[in-house]
């Protein structure tokens, strides 16, 4: 069966550091022998209508969201993800507000997980983070891990790792540091990849 890699870039720069990250990593994925067949699903949610969850708790009774936005087409593609990479720039020591609305609609399966106890994905999958900050410090990325780890725990996603770094702050200062670019299409290519997706039932 065809396996389905879900790339969210979660800058509103789409050809910023962390769109740079991605877009090596699925370079290096389009290269791998077994992944470069798996189906790409690439979700830039600064070009999508994603209205930030408004706390109703229409999920809780129904297990529906009843926001009619670009949400309604993406979670099916969260649901059926093979392995899902996101990367984000660090804004206020946390991820992107778009992304982080994105991730607070998913409010819906969280309740459908816990409140409903609707196990909805059925198979073993893996994740990735990818972010950048503009500043030294290496605790810049906790709350973001957080997040993401947290994200990952309702869409049952394995956090596998990440790849962070500090001190890229304008355009193209990721190309100016020192293997990191590399490091993503190294990934992509990896045997490492190949059998988490190969993992994935
Ligand atoms: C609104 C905003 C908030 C930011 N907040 C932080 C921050 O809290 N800590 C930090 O180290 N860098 C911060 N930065 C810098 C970005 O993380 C950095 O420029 C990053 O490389 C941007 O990634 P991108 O090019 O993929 O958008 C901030 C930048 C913006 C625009």
């Amino acid at each position: 069966m065809e396996k389905k890699l879900v790339a969210i870039y979660g800058s509103p720069r789409r050809d910023g550091n962390t769109s740079e990250l991605m877009d090596s990593f699925l370079d290096g994925a389009a290269h791998n022998d077994y992944a470069k067949d798996a189906q790409v699903e690439r979700i830039i949610v600064s070009s999508q209508k994603i209205t930030p969850c408004r706390g109703c708790r229409s999920c809780s009774k129904t297990g529906e969201c009843i926001i009619d936005d670009d949400m309604q087409q993406i979670y099916p593609l969260l649901v059926d993800a093979d392995f899902i990479a996101i990367s984000t720039p660090i804004f206020f020591t946390t991820v992107s507000g778009y992304l982080k609305a994105m991730i607070d609609r998913c409010q819906r399966l969280w309740s459908l997980k816990y409140e409903h106890k609707k196990k909805i994905v059925q198979k073993k999958r893996y994740g990735i983070l990818m972010a950048c900050a503009g500043s030294g410090n290496p605790k810049i990325f906790d709350c973001a891990r957080m997040v993401i780890r947290s994200f990952f725990d309702v869409l049952y996603v394995d956090y596998h790792t990440d790849f962070v770094y500090n001190k890229v702050d304008h355009k193209k200062d990721i190309e100016k540091k020192a293997g990191a670019l590399d490091s993503l299409y190294d990934f992509g290519k990896s045997e490492e990849l190949a059998r988490l997706l190969r993992e994935g039932k």
